[in-house]
């Protein structure tokens, strides 16, 4: 906070104000050089607060004149101003939408400085995509269990039946229709238990994120094909977080089955990890989010079903039952986390968030 001008007093709770704040706060001098941003607009600019003070305006929001000017108007006649859905150039040639506001800063003796409010619209965008998401798959699931549930206990009586059935027949060859009709229910048995999902509470303790995904990567590398290379890109900073190691394992492993079903014999997946600071959850914002990408280069998921994979029961494969997903997701939703998918053809990641503050109880 050294960069803000020592005649601008900020006491320690506007401070800790400004350092927690989900907007972009940006302090700029009447020259338009930057004396101070806050930790949400290093995040969003992608620069340190070390690298941003001193940078002029225009390095940082680039070919803008129209709001350069609007920005001067503030300086010479005061009046705030707010610019909703802006699309910006910014620092290192990356376009965001923001909601803008400009407010000018007069204090005693010293030339007005301004105020820039950042608001980022796409991560609220996906924000309420996610609660959507969220809340859908949450319907689905519930759906699909209860339907899971009515099959169950007719299933187990149609099998005992045909077991007493298979005791009175002499004849082996009826038997072998009771083989079949007991085959079958066995089959239809372990679906209706993928469908019913995971019931056991999870078994929460504290784990470091990389024991999980060394684990997924000794069952991986023996299943996938020799041609299947697989990288571990990990951040060896990742503080460690309490959850259920085997849940997280079957979560990490659907998704990582799906990765390899799609590339086929060929091709390249990395399980990357890195810790996101000030993110956002559905609705809850954390500190501190430790991201887990299972990306590979396979063919992609199309842009019209890529909203609807983590359904239940949605799948692209002949032999699919498409629960993986849905799967993958109520775990992590019970981790307090989320599961998300951006993909193009030869780039598809998988993300899952997970909030790592519950160490200490949720700040
Ligand atoms: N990495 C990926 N690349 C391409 N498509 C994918 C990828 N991951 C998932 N999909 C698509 O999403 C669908 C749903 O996946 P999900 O894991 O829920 O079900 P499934 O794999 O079809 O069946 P199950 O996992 O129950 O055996 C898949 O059928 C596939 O079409
Ligand atoms: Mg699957």
């Amino acid at each position: 906070m050294n960069s803000i001008p020592s005649s601008t007093p900020i006491d320690l709770m506007q401070r800790r104000i400004m350092e927690n704040m989900s907007a972009s706060i940006m302090v700029l001098d009447a020259e338009f050089s930057v004396r101070y941003i806050n930790p949400a607009c290093e995040m969003l600019f992608g620069i340190s607060r070390k690298k941003a003070c001193g940078k002029k305006w225009e390095q940082l929001v680039i070919d803008n004149e129209a709001l350069t000017e609007r920005m001067q108007g503030v300086i010479t006649q005061g009046h705030p101003f707010t610019e909703r859905e802006l699309k910006l150039e910014v620092y290192g040639h990356r376009f965001l939408t923001v909601d803008c506001s400009v407010t000018p800063l007069y204090e005693p003796a010293t030339e007005p400085s301004l105020l820039v409010e950042l608001q980022y619209m796409e991560r609220q965008l996906q924000i309420n995509r996610e609660e959507n998401l969220i809340a859908q798959s949450h319907v689905a699931r519930e759906l699909v269990r209860g339907l899971a549930h009515e099959v169950k206990n007719p299933l187990g009586g149609l099998r005992g039946a045909a077991q007493l059935l298979e005791r009175e027949l002499d004849s082996e060859e009826l038997q072998e229709y009771t083989q079949i009709i007991i085959a079958e229910a066995d089959r239809l048995q372990s679906l209706v238990d993928r469908m019913l999902g995971p019931t056991a509470l999870p078994h929460k303790e504290r784990i470091n994120i990389h024991q999980v995904l060394e684990r997924v990567y000794a069952l991986i590398k023996v299943e996938a094909g020799s041609d299947i290379e697989i990288v571990r890109n990990y951040d060896p900073s990742m503080p460690e977080l309490i959850a259920d190691p085997d849940q997280l394992i079957q979560a990490v492993l659907n998704l990582v089955r799906n990765a390899i079903q799609a590339m086929g014999t060929d091709g390249r997946l990395e399980l990357r990890t890195r810790s996101k600071r000030q993110f956002t959850i559905g609705q809850q914002r954390y500190k501190l989010v430790a991201m887990i990408e299972i990306i590979d280069n396979g063919p992609g998921i199309p842009a019209d079903k890529v909203d609807r994979i983590f359904l239940p029961m949605i799948t692209g494969k002949a032999e699919g039952s498409g629960l993986g997903l849905s799967i993958a997701q109520s775990l992590i939703n019970r981790h307090n986390g989320l599961i998300e998918c951006s993909s193009k053809p030869g780039k598809t990641i998988f993300r899952i968030l997970l909030p790592l503050e519950n160490l200490n109880g949720n700040e």
